[in-house]
């Protein structure tokens, strides 16, 4: 049985597809998180003992061909993100640790959502640079000018630390990104969290189906990924 975890975005949490989960608030060192923890498909998506992360998220876009509604199995990452906790290893036990970080989603995840989408009418990409900005502000034109020259395909407030702290942890973590509006400056109006909200619900059924498929997905999948062992060199991740 595959333990899956899936960090809903903006718009994801739609009581119906987690319908008969149990509400749970799991106590962590840096807070209470509320979790929908249940069996589905015969799989089960568990906060612990999760060994896969799939996590949708809202996305502006900088790429032309990226457009509203289109899915983007995001490959690489921009951090601009300023003052959040981005690691376990900060603490006297644990001590320090560089993580590779070379290619931050992991590519045996990334094939099987790929695959997922493959099988629907879904218009994604394969391919996209995730700009993760603090926020909770939009950017600014110029920031977003920057972005684009820098190879940024799409802008967002969510991605790190959490694609960090899931290598760190020896998790698989995997993004699926919606883009909801062109960015700051690209877009001819101002942005708003309403658009992205409106146009985040256009696009609900298609993510719930995906999210469906992942998690149904039985196909013997190649492991490309160390994922499980990337603390290895520091004696692997202890709880
Ligand atoms: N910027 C940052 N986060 C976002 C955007 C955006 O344009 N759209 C959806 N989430």
């Amino acid at each position: 049985m595959r333990k899956i975890a899936i960090i809903g975005g903006t718009g994801i949490d739609n009581p119906d597809t987690l319908k008969g989960f149990e509400k749970k608030i799991i106590e962590t060192p840096f807070g209470k998180a509320l979790c929908n923890i249940g069996t589905m498909s015969g799989n089960q998506m568990k906060s612990l003992g999760t060994e896969e992360i799939f996590a949708t998220t809202a996305v502006g876009s900088l790429n032309p061909e990226m457009k509203a509604g289109h899915f983007v199995v995001c490959d690489n990452v921009l951090d601009f993100t300023k003052s959040r906790i981005n690691t376990f290893y900060d603490s006297p036990e644990r001590g320090v640790a560089h993580c590779d970080f070379t290619y931050p989603y992991c590519p045996t995840l990334r094939e099987k959502v790929i695959k997922c989408l493959e099988k629907t009418d879904i218009t994604f990409h394969k391919h996209g640079v995730y700009v993760c900005t603090e926020g909770p502000r939009f950017e600014s034109a110029a920031e977003i000018k920057m972005f684009a020259m820098l190879g940024g395909d799409l802008v967002g407030m969510t991605n790190m630390p959490e694609s960090i702290l899931a290598r760190e942890a020896e998790m698989c973590y995997t993004n699926c990104s919606i883009v909801t509006n062109m960015a700051a400056g690209i877009s001819p109006t101002p942005l708003s969290h309403k658009e992205v909200c409106d146009a985040m619900a256009l696009s609900i059924k298609n993510m719930e189906k995906l999210i469906l498929s992942f998690i149904a997905y039985e196909e013997p999948t190649e492991a490309k990924c160390n994922c499980h062992h990337a603390m290895q060199e520091f004696g692997g991740f202890k709880l």
